[in-house]
C-alpha cells in the first residue's frame, strides 16, 4: 500500500490490517515505542473547509514524530491556476508525504503521480476513505472486531455522495449488507453500480426499508461542500429521509447512529437523535485520528 486515494482500490485485507492497527495505536496513544514519521513533514492541501480532518492530521502526523504543513489553495499558487503536476513535482523534491482535500478524484490521483509521495485522500467529490476508515473502526468497537458478515448498515440521504460510496466500496470488500435510502435521482447509475459487483448493496427509495433491521443508522449532510447552489431543490428532495426517532422505531435493537459530522440539526437528522448518539457520534470524530494515524504508519513503513 502506498497511497489512500479511496477505499475502491484497497483490498479486504488492507482495511483489517489497517483497523487492527488502529485499534492498536489508540490503545497506546502519547507513548507510541516508534515514531514512523521521525524527521518528516508532510503536507495538508486543502481545497475545501475542514474542522475534523485538518485537526486529526495535523495531532496525528506530531505524534507519530513528524511535522504537519497545512497549505489551503487559497494561498499557494494551486489556487491561482498552477497546474497539480507542476505543484507535486515540486512538492515531491522537498516532503515527505501529502494529505489532499478536493473535488476532482483525478487531482489526487495526479498527485500521488507526479509527487511520488505517499497520498492521501482527506475528501473528494467521489469518496471519503479516512472518514470510512474511522467508522469502521468504531463499529468494531461497538460491536466486536471482524463482525461484519451478519451486519446490516444503513445509509439514509445522498445515495450519491462521497461518503455514500465510500461506504459502498467497504460493503464489497467486507461483505457487510448496505441499504442505501435515497431518492431515485440521488443514487449512482447502473455503471457504478456494476463495478460494485456484489448483491451485498441494497438501493431502496423507501428509508424505512432501508433502516430496518440495520444495526447501524448513517447519514451525512444533503448538500455536499460544492453543491451550495442545488441547497433549496434538494432540501426538498431529501425532506422524507431525515434520521429521526419514527425512523429508527425499525431499526434493530441496540442499534446506533452515524454522523461523520458536520450536522445540519433539522435536516438529515434531528437534533433529538443527534444528542441521543453524541457519545457514538463523537467517539467517530475522535477515530479519525486513530484510523489516520495507523494510514500514515502503513504509509511511511512502505516508503
Ligand atoms: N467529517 C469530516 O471530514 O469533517 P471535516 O469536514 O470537519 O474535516
Ligand atoms: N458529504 C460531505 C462530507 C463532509 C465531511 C461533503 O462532501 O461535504
Amino acid at each position: 500500500m502506498k497511497n489512500l486515494l479511496s477505499i475502491e482500490e484497497l483490498t479486504a485485507q488492507q482495511i483489517r490490517d489497517l483497523l487492527a492497527l488502529g485499534h492498536k495505536l489508540k490503545a497506546e496513544r502519547g507513548r507510541h515505542a516508534e515514531l514512523p514519521l521521525q524527521g518528516q513533514t508532510w503536507a495538508l492541501i486543502f481545497s475545501k473547509s475542514s474542522t475534523r480532518t485538518r485537526v486529526s492530521f495535523e495531532v496525528g502526523i506530531s505524534e507519530l514524530g513528524g511535522r504537519p504543513m497545512f497549505l489551503s489553495t487559497r494561498d499557494i499558487q494551486l489556487g491561482r491556476g498552477e497546474p497539480i503536476s507542476d505543484t507535486a513535482r515540486v512538492l515531491g523534491r522537498m516532503i515527505h508525504g501529502a494529505v489532499i482535500r478536493t473535488y476532482e478524484q483525478q487531482e489526487v490521483v495526479d498527485f500521488a503521480n507526479y509527487s511520488e509521495l505517499p497520498t492521501i485522500n482527506a475528501l473528494t467529490d467521489a469518496e471519503h476513505p479516512c472518514q470510512i476508515l474511522a467508522d469502521l473502526l468504531t463499529i468494531e468497537e461497538l460491536y466486536g472486531v471482524g463482525s461484519w458478515k451478519d451486519m446490516k448498515i444503513a445509509f439514509v440521504g445522498d445515495g450519491d455522495n462521497n461518503m455514500a460510496r465510500s461506504w459502498m466500496w467497504a460493503a464489497k470488500h467486507l461483505g457487510f449488507t448496505l441499504a442505501i435510502g435515497a431518492p431515485a435521482q440521488y443514487m449512482p447509475d447502473e455503471a457504478f453500480r456494476r463495478h460494485l459487483d456484489t448483491d451485498r448493496v441494497i438501493f431502496s427509495t423507501d428509508p424505512v426499508e432501508a433502516a430496518r433491521n440495520a444495526t447501524v443508522i448513517n447519514t451525512d449532510t444533503w448538500i455536499s461542500m460544492g453543491q451550495e447552489s442545488e441547497k433549496g431543490t434538494k432540501e426538498q428532495h431529501f425532506l422524507p429521509y431525515q434520521v429521526n426517532r419514527e425512523l429508527l422505531a425499525h431499526a434493530a435493537s441496540g442499534h446506533s447512529v452515524f454522523h461523520c459530522l458536520p450536522a445540519y440539526r433539522g435536516m438529515e437528522i434531528t437534533e433529538e437523535i443527534l444528542e441521543q448518539f453524541a457519545p457514538v457520534i463523537f467517539t467517530e470524530a475522535e477515530n479519525r485520528l486513530h484510523a489516520q494515524k495507523a494510514v500514515l504508519a502503513t504509509l511511511a513503513n512502505n516508503r
